[in-house]
């Protein structure tokens, strides 16, 4: 193989590493399900915030940009069977105060507060990332399924999101100096964020690829 062909791959290799990161909307319900925010929204020239998913196998690939937050802030992507959140699922980035890397981690969350499920992240979200790009915080990583193998206690508290249907949330806010979450605002740009329908996560099924955002279910509060 000759250097070029080789310095040619290389590059290759690292222009694709940075774009896997990036959201692939051209696949949003083809082969990814997407939420895209505000309604109508199109991509990350005019959408503040673009979460998208992806069945790989026994894993869903979440992968979510969002202008809206900044360094030293938490996303929480939360899964409920009703359209409230309480004793529900949420995939979450915390995102370090300087700026580089953070962490991507499972809590559960009752109407009042958020705790983190230690041995559910570990298990169960691999190749994790949360940092800030350009001023977009970028996060995402790998959700295992099945939950099988975690302890009763930590079991209990996780939806199997592979089976039923769900609303979706988005919200976000402040981690303190110690690292404790506070709760996202309750009004206007900081208010959570729902889906109005519900949308399932099963294997091969069409459902799985929904577009969220263009099919106008998405309710408001702001
Ligand atoms: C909380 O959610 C889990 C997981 O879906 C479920 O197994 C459990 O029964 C729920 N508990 C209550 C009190 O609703």
């Amino acid at each position: 193989m000759s250097t070029s062909l080789i310095i040619t791959l290389l590059s290759f290799c690292l222009i694709s590493s940075t774009i896997s990161r990036v959201t692939h909307i051209e696949e949003c319900g083809i082969s990814r399900g997407c939420w895209r925010l505000p309604l109508g929204c199109k991509t990350s020239e005019d959408c503040s915030t673009m979460i998208t998913w992806k069945h790989e196998r026994r894993h869903l690939i979440v992968e979510i940009e969002s202008k809206l937050v900044k360094a030293g802030q938490w996303i929480g992507f939360g899964f409920s069977k009703d359209d409230q959140m309480g004793n529900d699922t949420v995939f979450e980035c915390q995102f370090a105060e300087s700026g580089g890397a953070g962490n991507v981690v499972l809590s559960h969350n009752t109407a009042k507060n958020n705790v983190v499920l230690q041995k559910a992240s570990e298990m169960l979200i691999r190749d994790g990332y949360a940092d800030i790009e350009n001023g977009k915080a970028m996060c995402g990583g790998e959700m295992i399924l099945d939950n099988i193998h975690l302890d009763l206690v930590e079991r209990k508290l996780m939806h199997v999101i592979s089976s039923g249907q769900y609303n979706l949330f988005f919200a976000f806010g402040n981690i303190d100096s110690k690292g404790e979450k506070h709760m996202h605002g309750m009004v206007g740009k900081e208010a959570p964020w729902r889906s109005k329908e519900q949308v399932r996560f099963c294997q091969r099924c069409s459902s799985s690829f929904a577009n969220v955002d263009t099919n106008g279910i998405i309710d408001f509060k702001h």
